[in-house]
This record gives structure tokens, C-alpha cells and sequence, in this order.
């Protein structure tokens, strides 16, 4: 399947669905945080697939469950019993709030189901009007049309309407607004602990707890769209554990099976219970492969400290990038927790990231004018001060 640079950007063009803003750039080989593309070009990975390998590239532990699992029993479906789905059920339980785990195959496919589930758990215990899902502007739930209707932003839903009826849209991080549109329709409220797509906003301190209090006197669900901010990525394995509160339902996907798709969607008992058997469902949804590679993935992030590590690194990191702020042009901010970064520039963040690439780093935007950093969790220090340096030198040479 090897072809040149050049032939492989033209049948890309040709054949594929232009529906990605592509860097021409392909990626062919990757080990730990690094990886090289079909020139033998070396890159230091502050992307890490968008928060999905967290425990950086060909990890010999993943490689090894791949191997294994694929010489073996790759799929079955959910006809039989799979005994690693519920291995990796039992993990996730016994790590979270959660009583049971759900399995499909991305972030959009859980919140989906977490939309289902709220809505069937609202008709059946309060009223069958009860169907909205409150969720905050800048969010980002996935691209399917139930995830998208959460997902309030015009250049999402643009041309895709009409969407799906039932959500109301408040702005992130005001309480006040959420107490004012939640009433005795709202089944659930769904959002992010931090903000990825939308800029790494950081949920301020009082409300996640306050969205807690609020559920807890309505009866809405509380749903966490951990999609992005969970397995260790903040610095805590589920984000939602820097509030110090729970939520009734979360949604994982991403870093869960080191970029084997998979989704899922864990819940607490007195919920779970309303998806009774043939209410829903997935083919391919925790089947032996992913969740076989899913349960190496949790088991090597708990044995290796991969959210304590992401907690020290990422606010080594943090405190570079703000050092830096100080001495070069252009960073008005820096937020995020663990490795999950934002640098608010006062420049569109695009040509910023092409100059990183040129120099050998690669990181992502979220938004015009934010840098995103999601590196695996794996790196170290001296990672920290090369991507750092590559940083500073860019926005130094992109102001003259
Ligand atoms: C918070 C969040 N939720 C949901 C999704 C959608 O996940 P997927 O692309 O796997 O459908 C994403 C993807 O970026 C995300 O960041």
C-alpha cells in the first residue's frame, strides 16, 4: 500500500469526501510521542489523535492485547456474553460512580445513548413530557443528529436542520441561566467538565457542584460528557473528580481502547435500570477486539500513574507555556488542567500550527484563536520544553 507523498495527496482529493480541512501531511509511524510521516519526516505529537493515545503510539502492552485478541476471537455480537466487555464493564465500575457500562463505538454513538436513556428514564419516573436536555453553548457532543441538536454551535448544525426538538441552549459555566431554563420538563442537563472543542474552557469552581444541587432538586439527570476529559487526560482519571462530585451518567470514548473505536456510557443503577433488554443496541458496540484492547489500555493508565503523571507534566506544562507569555508576542492565556491545554492567542491559531509542524511539532486548534495541546500522557519534561521552545520560537517569527 505504499505510494509517495504526492500520489497519495492526489487520489485523496480524487476519492475521498472533502469534508476534513487536512494538513497534506501523512502519517505512517509512531512510537511514544513521536511519529513520522511518508518522508521519514520525525514530529513530537502534542495532538496524540485528539486526546485518543494516551498511552502514546505502539505501546508494547496494546500491541501485544492487538495481537493477541486478533489471533484469536474478533467479533461475535451482543447475541452471546463477551467476556471482555464485561471485564472491562467491571474496571470501569469499580473505578467510577458507575453501577453498569454500555459499549458502542465512538463519543457521539454514547451520548446518543445517554440522550435515550434520560429521555426514557424521564417518561417513566416523572412525566411523559419530560424530554429536554439542557446543554451549554461552546459544547461539542458529536456529530450524529441527536449529539449534534446538544451541540449549539452554527457552523456544526449549519444545513443539517431540521434538528431534533427537546434541547435548550444556556451559556457554560452561568448557573444562574441553567437554574432559570431547567423546569419540570428537563430530563437531563449534558455537559462537559472542561470545554475541549470549544476552547478548553475550565467549568468554574461552584458549577459542577451547583448543576449537582440542581439536578438533585429537580430530579434531571446530571450527564458528563467525558468523551474528551476523561481516562487521566485532566490529571484525575474522570475530570468531574477535580469538583469533588458525581454525575448519575457518563460518557467516555476517545482514549478508551488507544484508537480502536469505542464508546461508552456508564450510569448509576436507579437509571440504568430503564434500558431494559432490546431498547437498545450496537452491532459492533463492545465487541471482543475493542474491548480487549480497551481493558490493556485502563489497566496499563492504573499501573503506569498515567493521571498522576498527567497532572505533574501537564502543570509543568501549563507553567512553561504561562513563563513563556511573559517573554513572547501573542499568548493572552493559558488554561486547561493535566494535559488537556488551551493558549489563548491574540492571532488566528491555524497558521500558528502550521509553523509548529514545520518545525516538527504538532498540536491542533480549538476554536480561531486557541492552540490546543493533547499530547499522550506518556511524556516527560524535556517533551515539555522542546514543544515549548518550538512555540515560542513561532510566535516570535509570526509577529515580524
Ligand atoms: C466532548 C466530546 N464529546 C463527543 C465527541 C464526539 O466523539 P466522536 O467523534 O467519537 O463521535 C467529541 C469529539 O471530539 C468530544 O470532544
Amino acid at each position: 500500500m505504499s505510494q509517495d507523498t504526492k500520489t497519495l495527496l492526489d487520489w485523496a482529493s480524487q476519492y475521498l469526501f472533502q469534508n476534513y480541512a487536512r494538513t497534506p501531511l501523512c502519517l505512517v509511524r509512531g512510537e511514544g510521542a513521536r511519529v513520522w510521516d511518508t518522508d521519514g519526516r520525525e514530529y513530537l505529537d502534542f495532538v496524540g489523535g485528539i486526546a485518543v493515545d494516551a498511552l502514546g503510539h505502539s505501546h508494547p502492552k496494546i500491541v501485544g492485547a492487538i495481537r493477541e485478541q486478533a489471533t484469536t476471537l474478533l467479533h461475535v455480537s451482543n447475541l452471546y456474553q463477551i467476556p471482555s466487555q464485561i471485564h472491562l464493564a467491571r474496571l470501569l465500575c469499580e473505578h467510577s460512580f458507575a453501577d453498569r457500562a454500555f459499549f458502542c463505538n465512538s463519543g457521539a454513538e454514547a451520548n446518543e445513548a445517554a440522550i435515550k436513556l434520560a429521555r426514557k428514564f424521564a417518561k417513566e419516573t416523572r412525566a411523559s413530557d419530560c424530554v429536554e436536555i439542557v446543554t451549554m453553548h461552546g459544547a461539542f457532543h458529536g456529530r450524529t443528529m441527536g449529539a449534534l441538536s446538544a451541540t449549539p454551535t452554527e457552523k456544526y448544525q449549519h444545513g443539517f436542520e431540521p434538528l431534533l426538538p427537546g434541547f435548550k441552549y444556556v451559556p457554560f459555566g452561568d448557573l444562574r441561566a441553567t437554574e432559570r431554563a431547567v423546569d419540570n420538563r428537563t430530563a437531563a442537563i449534558l455537559v462537559e467538565p472542561i470545554q475541549g472543542e470549544g476552547g478548553v474552557n475550565v467549568a468554574p469552581d461552584d458549577y459542577l457542584p451547583g448543576l449537582r444541587r440542581l439536578c438533585d432538586a429537580t430530579g434531571a439527570l446530571l450527564i458528563f460528557d467525558e468523551v474528551q476529559t476523561g481516562m487521566g487526560r485532566t490529571g484525575r482519571l474522570w475530570a468531574h473528580q477535580h469538583w469533588g462530585i458525581e454525575p448519575d451518567v457518563m460518557t467516555l470514548a476517545k482514549a478508551l481502547a488507544s484508537g480502536i473505536p469505542i464508546g461508552a456510557m456508564l450510569a448509576k443503577e436507579f437509571c440504568a435500570r430503564v434500558m431494559i433488554a432490546g431498547s437498545h443496541g450496537s452491532t459492533f458496540g463492545g465487541n471482543p477486539f475493542a474491548t480487549t484492547v480497551g481493558v490493556a489500555t485502563f489497566t496499563t493508565m492504573l499501573e503506569d500513574k498515567l493521571p498522576e503523571r498527567a497532572d505533574r507534566v501537564g502543570a509543568y506544562l501549563i507553567e512553561r507555556l504561562r513563563a513563556a507569555g511573559g517573554r513572547v508576542p501573542g499568548i493572552k492565556d493559558v488554561r486547561g488542567k493535566g494535559l488537556l491545554v488551551g493558549i489563548d492567542l491574540d492571532r488566528p491559531a491555524g497558521p500558528v500550527v502550521d509553523a509548529c509542524r514545520d518545525r516538527g511539532l504538532l498540536v491542533l486548534t480549538a476554536g480561531d484563536a486557541i492552540l490546543r495541546m493533547t499530547p499522550p500522557l506518556v511524556i516527560d519534561e524535556a517533551d515539555v520544553d522542546e514543544a515549548v521552545e518550538v512555540v515560542e520560537q513561532v510566535l516570535v517569527r509570526s509577529q515580524s
